[in-house]
């Protein structure tokens, strides 16, 4: 792309992003972050675009999740593995019910800067810069903690690449295969409360019996024994992204060597702005949110800007209304995109839209309000002939209690017992593996009468 260079977004109006005080420690940490390797490889992104590409042709379904916010305190192997495994829980059960490939990408290896909806936040009179995320500054209410630190982007480039590394060989060491996977969601709906889930199950279960009587097991095949996934994050602080930015030889183009994927945040994606330039000019595939005040005006902007050869698995559309607001919204966006003729991912983030202030005090999200803004995205590309082609979820493989609701309901006055994000409450173990399951029967009972009408 002649007209972009990876600094050209430092000319463009930015928002959401920090003032950093030190100039020179600025500069130090952007040198020594330009000189170390890139996290991924070009080749990696281009695969994970044109599995994107099937997704967009229905071909395909996408699985997006993690923490809202990585956080340095919680980082840890435990952690790690503990997400991964609930993830690749929700996959298979997914891939059963969709019958089609998963794409996993996780929200991870770099989820670690925030937008906020105040730039303060003001506790027991004190009015303090708000957190911005571990990349940016600290938790911790205090005026020191919320200085914004460049050191902290190396602190956080090398938990990307630990969390990598760990990630990676769990793909491929024999952590992923497929029995493994599932004896743990045996193990979930074994519970007395969870019973409902046991006939998709046992279904694959039997899947499973039957490939490997016809010797397809993971000892002979590749794909029972590994799997492929991806990193994604929010693209918000560009000097870190800037930074990380290399030209791929083999392409001649940019690349964000971040993360395979990255995405503009709803509160970034403004068609002039700092983040949509910098991401305009590199070749990873590109997530855009899309929340209510997205206009078909935007929209299209933001097509002919991210996506102006309309590349198949460039760009994924990822809406998020809310619940009993997804009918005002997306049917005028699936138009635009209809009008442009563009090929786009649509995705459905059925968090950011449902966060209420529960009667205790915190944050939170009811998991009935999550799983409606799934089916009403459903039901609306049901209707429009599209294709609603994946899920977005914040989620943990830890035991927390954050959002409210699920068969193992967690109630307003469980919220303080183990509320640890950092950020925005994220579904449970249990909360997300059931959502999976839901989804599930879903795209089964939805695929039943088409397929009864064909008889
Ligand atoms: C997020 O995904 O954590 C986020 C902040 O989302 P949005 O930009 O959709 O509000
Ligand atoms: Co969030």
């Amino acid at each position: 792309m002649s007209d972009w260079d990876k600094s050209g977004w430092r000319n463009k109006p930015r928002v959401q992003m920090p003032d950093y005080t030190d100039e020179a420690a600025l500069g130090a940490a952007e040198a020594q972050l330009s000189k170390y390797p890139p996290l991924v490889f070009a080749g990696e992104s281009r695969r994970l675009k044109d599995k994107l590409a099937a997704v967009s042709r229905g071909e395909a379904f996408l699985l997006q999740g993690g923490d809202c916010a990585e956080s340095f305190e919680e980082f840890s192997a435990d952690n790690l593995r503990d997400t991964f495994k609930v993830f690749l829980q929700m996959a298979m059960v997914l891939t059963f019910g969709a019958k089609v490939p998963v794409v996993k990408v996780g929200r991870v290896a770099g989820q670690m800067a925030k937008p906020r909806s105040a730039p303060t936040e003001t506790v027991e009179g004190v009015e303090l810069p708000s957190y911005r995320g571990d990349i940016i500054n600290g938790f911790d209410f205090t005026p020191e903690a919320r200085i914004p630190d460049p050191n902290r982007m190396l602190q956080a480039y090398t938990q990307a690449a630990a969390s990598l590394n760990l990630l990676r060989a769990f793909s491929t060491g024999g952590f992923a295969d497929m029995h493994r996977v599932h004896a743990w969601t045996l193990g979930f709906t074994d519970a007395e409360d969870a019973a409902r889930y046991r006939d998709i199950a046992n279904r694959i279960q039997d899947t499973i019996d039957f490939m490997a009587a016809a010797g397809i097991t993971g000892a002979t095949t590749h794909e029972f024994s590994t799997v492929d996934y991806y990193t994604s994050h929010e693209a918000l602080l560009l000097e870190y992204e800037e930074a990380l930015c290399r030209l791929d030889s083999t392409s001649g183009r940019w690349l964000a060597g971040s993360g395979h994927m990255i995405w503009i945040g709803d509160r970034t994606r403004q068609p002039d702005g700092a983040h949509v330039e910098f991401c305009r000019g590199v070749q990873n595939p590109i997530g855009l949110k899309c929340g209510p005040s997205m206009t078909t005006g935007h929209l299209k902007a933001l097509m002919a800007k991210l996506n102006p050869d309309n590349e198949p698995g460039r760009l994924t559309l990822i809406a998020r209304f809310g619940a009993g607001t997804v009918g005002e919204h997306l049917p005028r966006l699936i138009r635009a995109v209809r009008e442009e003729g563009a090929s786009v991912v649509w995705s459905c983030d059925p968090m950011h839209g449902n966060t209420i202030k529960s009667a205790s005090g915190y944050k939170t999200r009811p998991f009935e309000s999550v799983l409606r803004e799934v089916q009403e995205f459903f039901d609306i590309h049901n209707a429009e002939g599209t294709t609603p082609g994946g899920v977005h979820f914040e989620m943990t493989g830890q035991d927390v209690t954050e959002c409210t609701g699920g068969v193992r309901a967690v109630t307003d006055e469980n919220l303080s017992d183990r509320y640890h994000t950092a950020c925005d409450p994220r579904l449970n173990a249990s909360q997300a593996l059931e959502l999976a399951f839901l989804i599930a029967e879903e795209l089964i009972e939805r695929r039943t009468p088409r397929r009864a009408a064909a008889v």
